[in-house]
């Protein structure tokens, strides 16, 4: 996105993921990261929105599990309510279980495909 000219809002609130996985990213003025929980209403001005957020692998989606639904649950919401604001297109990221019968399940760490 940021090579076809976009700028880039990142929220992240660190649950899995860190700082050093963009931190190639972060002397590109037209990348902008910040440390948000998607379980809380986010206001910004975009025109698209990708909901990637969610602690996907079973060793950390277990480890709370309250957390884990509320970002499921509250974070669409807060997003769909989002984009509803800013009448922003949304991609809504979710697990590869619903294209059909997994392999292995739950996941596992390592089956978790990258
Ligand atoms: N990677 C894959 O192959 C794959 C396959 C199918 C589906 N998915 C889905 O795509 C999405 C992203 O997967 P990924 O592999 O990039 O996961 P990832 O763990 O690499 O990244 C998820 C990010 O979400 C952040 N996060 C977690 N809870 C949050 C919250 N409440 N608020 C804000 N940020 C939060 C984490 O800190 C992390 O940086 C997930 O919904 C996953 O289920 C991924």
């Amino acid at each position: 996105m940021l090579k076809d000219g976009h700028d880039v809002i990142c929220a992240d609130n660190f649950f899995t993921g860190t700082k050093n996985n963009v931190i190639k990213l972060l002397e590109n003025p037209h990348f902008e990261i910040m440390r948000h929980d998607v379980t809380f209403p986010l206001y910004v001005e975009v025109d698209e929105i990708y909901n990637l957020a969610f602690p996907a692998s079973p060793i950390h989606y277990q480890h709370d599990p309250v957390q884990t639904t509320k970002t499921s649950v509250h974070g669409a919401i807060n997003m769909l309510g989002l984009a509803k604001r800013v009448k922003a297109k949304i991609f809504q990221a979710s697990t590869s279980e619903v294209y059909g019968d997994p392999k292995v399940h739950p996941q596992t760490v390592n089956g978790h495909c990258r």
